[in-house]
């Protein structure tokens, strides 16, 4: 862990985030030492809400730790809203610094056109975290790097889960003979990234394959996998599992192409409703989510497969390094 000590002043950090999800924000400040600042979040009769801040960090490095995911009501307006309140008031409070670190990112996908007309809706949440004073942002996993970083005209933090992974699946992939898979051909780089990560924790070259997908009006088809995955333990890498069906279609593939049901390693549990149902019929050995979404939108026990591994410690990680200039990189999988 690098040097917590804050370069403004000698405190460290401030840490701030909304209900629900304040849970994380704590795990991420113990492993800081730093204090998680109480936000008041009044709502109003007619729907809008009051956020503030209750104390005094004037001067301070204000970090606002909040998922921008919509929680179990899917209301990911209302959480958008509420931190952008958030950061305005910090800004206005005379905070000397305000970071904003958005473990799971809303609008990460809708980062280009598809249709003609279409909106860049991942430009405009960069705009709206701009506009109320956020000076640099953070991200885990976003769904594409470089949209991510052109999106944002401050600072960018992007951080990945490839050595939480790796770190996490080695041990019980030594014996096997492991093929890395996308689950998509849009996840090519990141299972690149993360099988030569990989390579290294096991010391030895590992294979690749995709799947292809093609999704349009909602409608998923595409059936091929490209690659030699017979006989082998399948380590599928992705950003984020909401219906389960990308994964259940390309762990099907690699079945019916003779590979073992595969293991399954995921940043954001995003789980829409019909999540569970598809994920427990689906040839999937082990499902791996962070707690980037917290509280979780599937509990563990409803699903066998799935296992939560913490990201808390990459991002309280990552905001040591903010403030200490530490290589933010040599965290995560690079
Ligand atoms: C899409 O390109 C993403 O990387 C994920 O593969 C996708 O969003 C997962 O969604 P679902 O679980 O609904 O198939």
């Amino acid at each position: 862990m690098p040097d917590k000590q804050s370069t403004i002043g000698d405190l460290p950090p401030a840490i701030l985030a909304l209900e629900p999800g304040a849970a994380f924000a704590d795990r991420v400040a113990a492993i800081l030492g730093a204090e998680r600042v109480p936000v008041e979040e009044r709502v109003f009769e007619d729907g809008e809400v009051k956020v503030r801040a209750l104390a005094e960090l004037r001067a301070r490095h204000a970090v606002i730790v909040q998922s921008l995911d919509g929680g179990k009501n899917g209301a990911v307006h209302d959480r958008l809203c509420r931190t952008l309140l958030l950061a305005g008031s910090l800004k206005d409070a005379g905070v000397a610094r305000l970071s904003c670190v958005a473990p799971y990112l809303a609008y990460a996908r809708k980062d280009r056109r598809t249709k003609p007309w279409d909106p860049l809706s991942l430009r405009y949440v960069a705009q709206m975290l701009e506009a109320v004073g956020v000076e640099t942002m953070m991200a885990l996993e976003v769904h594409d790097l470089a949209a991510f970083e052109n999106a944002f005209r401050i600072p960018t933090v992007p951080l990945d889960t490839h050595r939480l992974f790796a770190t996490r699946l080695a041990p019980e992939l030594e014996q096997e003979d492991v093929v890395v898979v996308a689950p998509d051909p849009g996840g090519l780089k990141r299972a690149q990234l993360f099988q030569e990560l990989l390579e290294r924790e096991l010391d030895r070259p590992l294979r690749r394959a995709v799947a292809d997908k093609r999704r349009s009006a909602g409608v998923v088809t595409g059936e091929q996998l490209y690659g030699e995955v017979e006989g082998c333990r399948p380590v599928i890498i992705d950003d984020l599992v909401s219906s389960g069906g990308t994964l259940a279609r390309a762990s099907a593939a690699l079945v019916a192409a003779g590979a073992k049901p595969a293991i399954v390693a995921v940043a954001h549990g995003v789980f829409s409703a019909e999540a569970r149902d598809t994920l427990d019929t689906a040839d999937i050995e082990k499902l791996l989510v962070t707690d980037s979404i917290d509280p979780p939108r599937l509990d563990a026990d409803a699903l066998s497969s799935l296992e939560v591994v913490s990201c808390a410690e990459l991002v309280a990680g990552a905001i040591a390094c903010l403030e200490s200039g530490g290589s933010i990189t040599a965290l995560s999988g690079a």
